[in-house]
């Protein structure tokens, strides 16, 4: 797909990192989706702003740039677990070309604010 031309890297709970391509407008959680990325628990409501399971922590200088927090966001950023000053919910970050390239890193537990009990905690 001549589209899929951005370069995303997660860096997942076990310290493993994913490198995979997006498209210029495709949110984190539509990337882990597509390529079907083993993050255990990874938006859990499919980008619904009702969970946080989508949960990322971005460097300083990329989280700069992106685009700002709306109120909903923010309200369900709050429940995350491990929340971090560059934390964002993956299915509100839209890749952009001049994000291309962008590691972020997966928490190494989140909480499903719908059911107030922790998932995608290993061990
Ligand atoms: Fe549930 Fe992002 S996928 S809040």
């Amino acid at each position: 797909d001549p589209e899929d031309k951005l370069t995303v890297n997660f860096v997942n709970r076990n310290g493993e990192t994913l490198t995979t391509t997006a498209k210029d407008g495709e949110s984190l959680l539509e990337v882990v989706i597509r390529h079907r990325l083993n993050i255990d628990g990874f938006g859990a409501c499919e980008g619904t702003l009702a969970c946080s399971t989508c949960h990322l922590i971005f460097d300083q200088q990329v989280f700069e740039k992106l685009n700002p927090v709306a109120d909903e966001e923010m309200d369900m950023l709050d429940l995350a677990f491990g929340l971090r000053k560059t934390s964002r919910l993956g299915c509100q970050v839209c890749m952009r070309k001049d994000l291309d390239g962008l590691t972020v890193r997966v928490p190494v537990e989140v909480t499903d604010a719908r059911i107030k009990s922790e998932v995608g905690k290993q061990s």
